[in-house]
């Protein structure tokens, strides 16, 4: 048995009493730290600890390291794939980072700002737009996920047709190391060939490498509009057709392409009936298109009536608005954004975090529904997502009025055998932009190739060789004793 409390007692005398939280004290609540977004799994952790800056992260990784402690990083804790929580056992710590939440620099002549890793993106999306600059990763998560968080997983959302994903966006880090080095990687270099870039290593690592403890983000100009339109899309090859068009037509200026099923919507109708949902019950799909210009609103208007007149004609459209102004718009993407919140008020389900050639979207999902609905008659379908990246997230839910905790327990493994089989198929990935975390540990392997595993295996070994940052997820190795 470890001598725990002797570890608290090195943490306190680091952080501080107030930012070292332990289950000693029964008036203190670490739901929020222990159970994840999803309310999949509820996690025990050893302490919940608050370090304020990067020094102190150091300290506390090298206090857990020499006492053989596993760390689990944490930031918003709006992960969806269990990766951000302490397991059962009682012996982690979990690593919060929100208290370091602060703006580092703007270099506006670089496009830049360096952060903390704790400062929350919505913030920081503020910080840039009160500046003129648009950082442009937006996530419906945004108002308390981190940017640590953010490059942990390398999150996508719904700029990434036009931007690219966090790792794209990601010019520096800033990492304490599994042993409690500090690599200080924060250059804003665009060029930098030498040797190895580090930094794509710990982007998307899941905490499993070592801790982002602050990043250099690229900035845009902020364009001069950004224009909303709503489109009823009579199937998803039309979608397809219309990303196409869309991509021809506004160029560089498609900055966003969102699909939404019938039943997705129908969600949101259920759960916020406040919101006006657009012709969700007369079209089985509907899409989000944004058009980001530098000139004017006239100029981004224009694109869009000739773009959705030219797909109408063609029939790849059936109805269709353009926001008339901001308040419009923000209410059609709150549509899609709420699309998680209502599949979450409607209790548990499976979720598939997919990407698929975009060109072979529409015979995948219908081939998949057809082997869903054969093997698990009555399941439903909730598919939404990314069109414009080849990303969908193609959830399923139990059949109307059966108990769906039971569903999940009797169906998950051999329905998310069956959907990543199809993934397999059809040249796709099972993780777009969620990640591994714990829920598709399994599955990994089974997707990646042997020499892909190994290789990782090896990194993972080479940094981290007591196992301690975040163990069992990505995928599990033996523990330090
Ligand atoms: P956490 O959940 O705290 O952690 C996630 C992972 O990153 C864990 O493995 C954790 O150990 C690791 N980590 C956290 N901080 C650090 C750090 N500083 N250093 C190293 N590792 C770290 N995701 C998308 O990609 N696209 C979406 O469109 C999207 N939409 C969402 C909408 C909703 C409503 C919700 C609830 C979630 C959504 N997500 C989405 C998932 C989630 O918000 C993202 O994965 C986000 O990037 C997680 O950030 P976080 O700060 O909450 O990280
Ligand atoms: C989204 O795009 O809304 C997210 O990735 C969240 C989800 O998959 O539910
Ligand atoms: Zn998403």
């Amino acid at each position: 048995m470890k001598n725990h409390s002797e570890l608290i007692k090195k943490l306190r005398a680091i952080v501080g009493d107030a930012y070292v939280l332990t289950h000693e004290d029964p008036l203190t609540d670490l739901t929020a730290w222990e159970q994840d977004w999803r309310r999949r799994e509820r996690g025990t952790a050893l302490a919940i600890v608050r370090p304020a800056t990067t020094e102190q992260v150091a300290a506390v990784i090298k206090a857990c390291a020499a006492a053989k402690t596993s760390i689990v990083p944490q930031g918003g804790n709006t992960g969806m794939v269990v990766g951000s929580t302490p397991d059962t056992s009682g012996t982690q710590v979990v690593l919060s980072l929100t208290r370091m939440n602060k703006v580092r620099s703007l270099d506006a002549g670089n496009l830049t700002i360096t952060v903390d890793a704790g400062c929350v993106l919505q913030n920081l999306q503020e910080e840039c737009e009160k500046a003129g600059f648009l950082l442009p990763l937006s996530l419906a998560s945004e108002g308390s996920c981190t940017i640590g968080g953010n490059l942990g997983t390398n999150a996508g959302g719904t700029q990434v047709v036009r931007y690219g994903n966090a790792r794209e966006l990601c010019l520096g880090l800033e990492v304490v190391t599994a042993q409690g080095e500090v690599w200080d990687g924060l250059t804003g270099l665009r060029k930098d060939n030498t040797g190895y870039d580090l930094r794509h290593l710990f982007i998307g690592s899941e905490g499993t490498l070592g801790v982002i403890t602050g990043a250099t983000m690229k900035l845009y100009p902020l364009p001069a509009c950004q224009l909303t339109a709503y489109a009823a899309v009579p199937s998803l090859e039309a979608a397809v057709d219309l990303l196409g068009m869309a991509h021809k037509t506004l160029s560089a200026g498609l900055t966003g392409f969102e699909v939404m099923g019938q039943f997705a919507l129908g969600l949101v109708v259920k759960h916020y009936p406040q919101q006006k949902v657009p012709f969700w019950q007369e079209s089985p799909w509907c899409v989000l298109l944004e058009n980001s210009d530098n000139e004017s609103d006239t100029h981004a208007r224009s694109g869009f009536e000739k773009l959705l007149e030219s797909a109408m004609e063609k029939g790849y459209v059936t109805d269709a608005v353009i926001a008339e102004n901001i308040t419009q718009a923000r209410a059609l993407w709150h549509i899609r954004e709420s699309i998680p919140l209502a599949q979450a008020e409607e209790g548990l389900n499976i979720k598939h975090d997919i990407s698929i050639p975009v060109s072979r979207i529409p015979e995948f999902v219908q081939e998949t529904d057809a082997l869903i609905l054969k093997n698990f008659p009555g399941a439903q379908l909730i598919n939404f997502g990314h069109l414009g990246d080849g990303n969908l997230h193609y959830n399923v839910q139990a059949a109307a009025g059966t108990d769906a905790a039971r569903f999940l327990m009797e169906n998950e493994k051999s329905l998310n055998t069956l959907v990543f089989e199809s993934v397999t198929r059809f040249g796709g990935s099972i993780s777009a932009e969620h990640g591994i975390g714990s829920l598709k540990v399994e599955k990994l392997s089974h997707h990646k190739s042997p020499v892909a595993m190994d290789m990782m295996r090896a990194i993972k070994k080479a940094l981290d060789p007591d196992n301690l940052m975040n163990p069992g997820r990505v995928f599990r190795l033996p523990q330090a004793q």
